[in-house]
């Protein structure tokens, strides 16, 4: 008996990570790997260019560079500022735009159903919030890095 209670606990700790991943759908699972593609392209492209502020590099995209990024805070304009200023360290929450106190909602696509179900919009929207912060578009290297981070959020 204890023995198939131990092996009940064995499925369930690996039932549950496999299980946990079902919250990003088919349809934003693709939108991001489109993008991560075309970033990929992007970069490299930069790279050859050495073209525009900020982190140009074609090395593989990481959630781990996507957080730090995520997380950085730049001062300007007399105002401390980071994306998770707006959007709250962890994107699973609802976030408050620092200057409207409007309610934002997740920018975790595990969070949020509506994000990352058109590329082109995506795409769009980026270069505002990249100036909000750092005074111009992001490379594709952040964005990148940055769509690893939310696409790695379980
Ligand atoms: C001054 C507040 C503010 C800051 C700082 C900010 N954002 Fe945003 N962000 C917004 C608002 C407002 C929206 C649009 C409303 C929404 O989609 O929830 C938004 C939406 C987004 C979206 C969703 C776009 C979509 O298509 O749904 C992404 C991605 C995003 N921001 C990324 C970032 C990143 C990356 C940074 C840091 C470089 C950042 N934001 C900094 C306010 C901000």
């Amino acid at each position: 008996m204890k023995k198939f209670n131990y092996l009940l606990a064995l499925a369930g700790a690996i039932a549950l990570p496999v299980c946990a991943q079902g919250n990003i759908s088919a349809k934003q699972s693709e939108v991001m790997n489109k993008l991560l593609a075309v970033y990929a392209e992007k970069a490299k492209v930069e790279v050859k260019e050495e073209k525009g502020r900020g982190t140009a590099s074609d090395k593989p995209f990481t959630a781990e560079e996507g957080r730090r990024f995520y997380l950085v805070r730049r001062t300007w304009q007399s105002g401390d500022f980071t994306c998770s200023g707006c959007h709250t360290e962890d994107p699973k929450k609802e976030g408050k735009h620092i200057k409207t106190k409007l309610p934002l909602k997740p920018l975790a696509p595990s969070a949020n159903p509506e994000r990352f179900i058109d590329a082109n919009k995506v795409e769009a929207n980026f270069p505002a919030h990249c100036m909000d912060l750092h005074e111009r578009d992001c490379t594709a290297f952040e964005k990148g890095n940055l769509i690893a981070y939310l696409k790695s959020i379980k």
